[in-house]
This record gives structure tokens, sequence and C-alpha cells, in this order.
């Protein structure tokens, strides 16, 4: 990809402390097998809201996939497909939803931005395209109401091509800025609860890293919380996702599921962030990567290897299904 575009996928906000972080938070916890389990037989598969996913593995949302393949979020949903993994479409997709629900066989979920008052007119019709199309879950990104300091994508003078559409932020003023994030000041709590009201989706919360905020996404009726920084990319020295998710675990309970992402890499990561409370994690720059050097089986072969990596982990740690990896898989120090 050139290397403008790849600076600002591969870059976070700032000095990219956070971005650091979430790499060596997950480093930083030991593994701790238990030896002689019989694992011939294992499962990896997890109930997401009365679906059953193959893996824990789902594609984050991310912005402008027409960067890296002229096919966009349509190839993407392709990849998604062949290694059956849920996709979770931007609000700054390049393709539409018809064409994107049509490429893929598996379960997908939309994510918002905007969702205050200003938007609600167009988030009404929205719904009911997404309900036409068959979308199965909505996902709203709350830590992103304006954009963070992308020092690393201005330093290589990145900006969007005249001729990227993104069809559900049409406002081209809207995502010239850097990084082009539309501005979501806007919304409030008061904004969920109408959404809520709206739609009888699941909604999932984005971008929890406050304990209080993760109870306040329950009671506002959040079906899921997805415990995220944004790769790093919106406000720099926020905590490692994975050091924060137990506390919001803990804040939930059993009430709702909660998701994490934020530098998992590994099968191991993926191991440590169920151990720590997480139903299911979320990958955004490995497929990114996978899509531009690869397209549909690019992004496919990300998730094989993770996938491969994941039942490793699990033979290697002695457990045979997601329900055996307790927080005893990790090193109490
Ligand atoms: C290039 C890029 C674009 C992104 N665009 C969006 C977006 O449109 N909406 C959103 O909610 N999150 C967006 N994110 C954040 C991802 O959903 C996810 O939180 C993050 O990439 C996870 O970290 P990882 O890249 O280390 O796996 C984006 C991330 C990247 C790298």
């Amino acid at each position: 990809m050139p290397h403008a575009a790849y600076e600002y996928i591969a870059g976070g906000a700032a000095d990219e402390i956070t971005l650091r972080w979430n790499r060596e938070a997950f480093d930083a916890l030991a593994l701790r097998p238990r030896v002689l389990v019989d694992i011939e037989r294992i499962d990896t598969s997890v109930e997401l809201f009365g679906r059953r996913l193959a893996f824990p593995v789902l594609l984050a949302p991310t912005a402008f996939h027409r960067l890296v393949h002229s096919e966009g979020e349509v190839e993407t949903a392709r990849g998604a497909s062949a290694g059956e993994a849920l996709f979770v479409v931007s609000s700054l997709s390049t393709r539409r939803v018809e064409d994107i629900s049509r490429a893929t066989t598996q379960p997908w979920w939309f994510q918002l931005f905007d969702i205050g008052r200003r938007r609600r007119e167009f988030l009404t019709e929205l719904l009911e395209t997404l309900n036409a199309v068959g979308c199965n879950g909505l996902v709203v990104t709350a830590d992103a109401p304006v954009t963070g300091a992308r020092n690393r994508s201005e330093r290589a003078h990145f900006s969007l091509p005249d001729d990227l559409e993104t069809p559900y932020y049409p406002d081209r003023t809207a995502r010239k800025q850097v990084g082009g994030l539309p501005v979501s000041g806007s919304s409030t709590w008061a904004d969920l609860a109408w959404l809520r009201s709206k739609t009888g989706l699941p909604i999932m919360l984005k971008g929890v890293l406050h304990e209080e905020d993760a109870k306040l996404a329950v009671k506002a009726g959040m079906d899921g919380i997805i415990v995220s920084n944004h790769g790093g990319r919106e406000l720099d020295t926020v905590p490692a996702t994975i050091t924060v998710l137990p506390r919001v675990v803990k804040a939930v309970g059993k009430r709702v599921p909660v998701l994490l992402d934020g530098g998992v890499r590994r099968g191991t990561d993926v191991m440590k962030a169920l151990a720590l409370g997480a139903r299911a994690v979320l990958i955004g720059r490995p497929y990114l990567y996978g899509l531009s050097v690869g397209g549909a089986p690019g992004v496919a072969r990300v998730l094989e290897i993770l996938r491969g990596e994941f039942e490793m982990a699990l033979k290697l740690s002695g457990r045979r299904t997601l329900a055996e990896i307790d927080r005893s898989v990790i090193l109490r120090t």
C-alpha cells in the first residue's frame, strides 16, 4: 500500500504510547498451562446474541477499505465469509451495505459514530436499510467524539483520495481532516436511549475504558460492551485495553458480554483476553494488512492464522473449551 496510507493505518495518536501499551500489556502476562489433559477434541465456538461463532475473533470496524483494495468492504466481507468471522462494517465504509451483505454468509454488524439529534432522520432511514439487508447488530463508537492527534499521518502527508466515496458520510468536508473522522461530539447517553428505542437489534457500546461508563451502558440497555481505546488512535496515554478489562468485567458482572480490541496479534492474546473475562475479541490492523496484500484470501488467511494459534494455545494450556479458559490460565504475580 502507499506509504502514507500505511502510516494512517499503522499509526496511533500523538506519541503512540497507548498503541505500544496495548501490545506490552499482553506480553507482560505469563501463561500457566496444565498438562496431561486429553485435548484430542476441542471446541473453540462461542455464543453471541443467540448465534454461534466458530471462534472468538471478529473483524473490528475500520474506515475506508478502498484505500487498500479496489473492492473495499465487499472484498473484506468475502474474506470474513471464507474465514468464518463476523465483520463489523464501519460508518466510514466505502461500499454500500446492500453490496456488503450480499458478499458474506456470516452474521455482520454495522458501526455508528454520531447518534446525535441532528442525525436522527438519517439514522432512522439507515436503520430501515440495515434491517432490510439483514444486519445482525449495531456498534456505537463512543471514544471518538473528535479525531485524535494523528501526528504520524500528518507527517506522512496522508490525505483521502478525492474520489473515495463514503455513502454514510457523504459530506466531504467532514472527511477532509487528517484521519477523516466525522465529528460526533454531540452524542450523549440520551441519544443512546433514543437509538435503543428505535431498534430491536443488539447494540454494543465501543470505546469503554471506565467501569462507571460500563455500568451506564448496561443501564442504557446495551446488549454488550467493547473495551477499546480505538487501537491507540484517539486519546494517547489511556491504558491498554487488557489492563482495564478486569475492572469492566467486574462492574458488568454477567449481565452483558464484554468484548475487547486493541493489540490482539496472537492466539495467546485471544486466550489472555478470554481468561480475564472477555467473551470475544476484535482485530483491526491485522486484517487490513491481509486485505491489502491478498484481498479476501488475505483476510481469510489472517483469520486462519489467529484461529490456528488460538487452538494451539488452548491445547498447549490443557483447555478444551472457552468455558475452561479462566483466570487460572494466567500467572498471578
Ligand atoms: C485504519 C483504522 C481505521 C479505523 N476506523 C474505525 C472506524 O471507522 N470506526 C471505529 O469504531 N473504529 C475504527 N478503528 C478502530 C478499530 O475498530 C479497533 O478499535 C482497533 O483497530 C483495534 O486495535 P488493533 O488495530 O490493534 O487490532 C479503526 C482502526 C484503524 C487501524
